[in-house]
């Protein structure tokens, strides 16, 4: 069986990426390594714990011995990397910990890799999974292509650079084969409720002030999370090493326009009167260094690997409404404990 590592799988963007790996490669054996920070959570993984050709490792990447010994005992022979600090607003308050983990932890795995491959690099790949927002800001026209310079002005984003600059530079330097994505914004089931999307959701459910940033004329690119595994599933099987791919959703949305969107659907599932969920938007202060628009042109992966977007954002969006009020449990065990200190903090 080839054993294939995934990090960061009990998140949320790493869950949707272990079921399909478990679901779709019998002949795989899945790791999914993740520390189960604040963002990870095995509930997300329930219905295939117990499939044959899956393990959960409890493990922090930055722990450089831990790594080395995993490697070690297993020799993977893959690795798709997506463990990460990953909300702009906590990397404002506490970089050190994005430093730590996007960084210092990418650098452990790639060692171990290198480590473990010893030179033999025929049928191995080190997956890294990033963001478009290392490209930084967009003004109101153009897209990122896989050449756009990188330019990243959050903490979040400044560490993801930096991995996939250490990545880029393992291949460079010592050969490793790899491939690297830079995805635009995800939704879907099983979001941390700290991303607009869930949050939103989450606060209309609770009939709470919706806080839009600024003057909510932000621009973000919308993917549908399922959409994105599929594309990481297709870069890991047949993407060319060393390369990038950008993946997108062809879908862009000002955040007030979105929030109304959302609103509007969420009366009418909750059976409230037309309206009702706009008069909780509350404009507040806005984010240091908000970047003003992503928008990613997905033409490369779409042409040479046939990737495209399989919903439309309405649809994603009404599936995505639809789980998160059918999973009240689920949100509810998310938002007690360290959520709240969180949100006073953010919010207050
Ligand atoms: P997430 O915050 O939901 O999940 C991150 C996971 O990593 C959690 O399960 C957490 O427990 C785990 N983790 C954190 N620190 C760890 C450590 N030190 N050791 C081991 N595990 C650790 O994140 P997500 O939204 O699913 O994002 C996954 C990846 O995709 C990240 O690398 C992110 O940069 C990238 N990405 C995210 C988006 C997005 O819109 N969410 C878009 C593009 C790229
Ligand atoms: P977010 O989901 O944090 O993703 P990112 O910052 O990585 O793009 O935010 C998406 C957009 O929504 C971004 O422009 C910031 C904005 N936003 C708000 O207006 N209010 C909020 O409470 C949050 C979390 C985000």
């Amino acid at each position: 069986m080839k054993k294939i590592l995934i990090t960061g799988g009990a998140g949320f963007i790493g869950s949707h990426v272990v079921r399909l790996f478990v679901e779709k490669y019998p002949s795989y054996h899945i790791f999914n390594l993740d520390a189960l920070t604040y963002a990870g959570n095995l509930e997300n993984l329930k219905d295939i714990e117990d499939k044959p050709n899956y393990s959960f490792v409890k493990g922090d990447i930055t722990d450089k011995g831990f790594i080395n010994e995993l490697f070690n005992t297993h020799k993977f022979e893959g690795i798709i990397h997506l463990a990460a600090e990953s909300h702009v607003d906590r990397s404002i308050t506490d970089p050190l910990a994005f430093v730590k983990t996007n960084i210092i932890g990418t650098v452990n795995l790639l060692n171990a890799a290198k480590e473990t491959w010893k030179n033999d690099f025929d049928n191995k790949l080190f997956y890294h999974v990033s963001t478009d927002e290392v490209y930084g800001t967009l003004g109101q026209t153009g897209l990122f292509t896989e050449t756009t310079a990188y330019d990243p002005n959050s903490p979040y984003s400044a560490s993801k650079a930096s991995s996939d600059h250490f990545v880029r530079a393992y291949g460079e330097t010592y050969g490793l084969p790899y491939v690297i994505s830079n995805c635009s914004n995800n939704y879907g089931q099983n979001q941390f409720p700290e991303k607009l999307i869930p949050l939103f959701i989450n606060n209309i459910i609770n009939n709470k002030p919706l806080p839009v940033y600024g003057d909510g004329n932000y621009t973000r690119d919308w993917l549908y999370v399922k959409d994105h595994a599929l594309a990481i599933d297709l870069v890991f099987h047949k993407g060319e090493t060393e390369e990038t791919y950008n993946i997108g959703g062809f879908n862009e949305w000002k955040n007030i326009d979105l929030v109304k969107l959302l609103c509007a659907q969420m009366d009418k599932k909750l059976g409230r009167p037309n309206g009702a969920s706009e008069k909780l938007i509350t404009y507040v202060k806005d984010r240091p260094g908000h970047d003003l628009r992503y928008a990613i042109d997905a033409s490369k992966i779409n042409k040479e690997l046939g990737w495209k977007p399989s919903v439309t954002f309405e649809q994603g969006l009404e599936i995505t409404i639809d789980w998160y009020l059918n999973n009240e449990n689920w949100l509810n065990h998310i938002t007690s404990g360290e959520y709240k200190s969180y949100y006073q903090k953010q919010y207050s």
